[in-house]
């Protein structure tokens, strides 16, 4: 069998990986990996202040827990103990207590194992912010998406408008930096593109723009 292909999409929070990771897996018929959302999903079934727990407590903890992928594209189902991973993990609290948790390297070292093992099964569009970095460093395409924060908090302002939700501009590029700031600046596998990675700055870039620079990156 030859190997599965891996296309790595990295970038910061609300820069628009998610929509296009669904898309560009559904255009090669391949699954995409969301990584945030088993950081979101880990952080949630920890709780509150795990990140206060300790190594040894935290290594019982992960042993335990076992993520699973099914179906292609946008149909792709990350579940975590056989339980599909909801909109319970999508509120910014949980995302900012799963950047909290991605500072652990304990944590990291246990989901990058999960991630490269779901990678050795699967072709895989990776969406998060070190799949080209460190998890698959011989990933056959590598992105990193861009954005000034301004553009991402209007661009999950207009997300949420979407799903009918509300939000205050100014709380949410605020949130957005905070946690781009604690994501940037950790001493393990910090986001920040591979030295052989694509960049996009898609700021001014509508999203069929992104999408076609995505496709010809990979198609060549
Ligand atoms: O992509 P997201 O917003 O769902 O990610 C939530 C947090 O998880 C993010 O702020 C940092 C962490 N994360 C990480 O450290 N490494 C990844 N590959 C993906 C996410």
């Amino acid at each position: 069998m030859a190997d599965p292909l891996i296309v790595t999409l990295d970038g910061p929070a609300g820069v628009g990986k998610s929509t296009m990771a669904k898309r560009l897996a559904r255009e090669l018929s391949i699954p995409y990996l969301d990584t945030g959302a088993m950081f979101r999903a880990v952080a949630w079934r920890l709780g509150d202040g795990a990140w206060e727990r300790g190594d040894a407590r935290l290594t019982v903890d992960l042993a335990g827990m076992e993520f699973s992928l099914s179906g292609i594209g946008e149909d792709s189902v990350l579940s975590l103990d056989g339980v599909p991973i909801g909109d319970e993990v999508r509120s910014e609290q949980v995302a900012m207590w799963a950047s909290n948790i991605a500072v652990l390297p304990v944590v990291r070292a246990s989901l990058k194992a999960a991630q490269q093992t779901l990678g050795q099964r699967f072709s895989l569009v990776a969406e998060g912010r070190d799949m080209g970095s460190v998890v698959f460093p011989a990933a056959r395409c590598k992105f990193f998406l861009d954005a000034t924060a301004d553009e991402r908090a209007r661009r999950r302002l207009r997300q949420l408008a979407g799903m009918g939700k509300t939000a205050d501009f100014d709380e949410l590029r605020e949130q957005i930096a905070r946690r781009d700031h604690q994501d940037r600046n950790r001493a393990e596998a910090p986001l920040k593109p591979a030295p052989d990675a694509v960049i996009i700055d898609t700021t001014n870039l509508g999203q069929e723009q992104v999408f076609a620079a995505l496709v010809r990156g990979i198609r060549g």
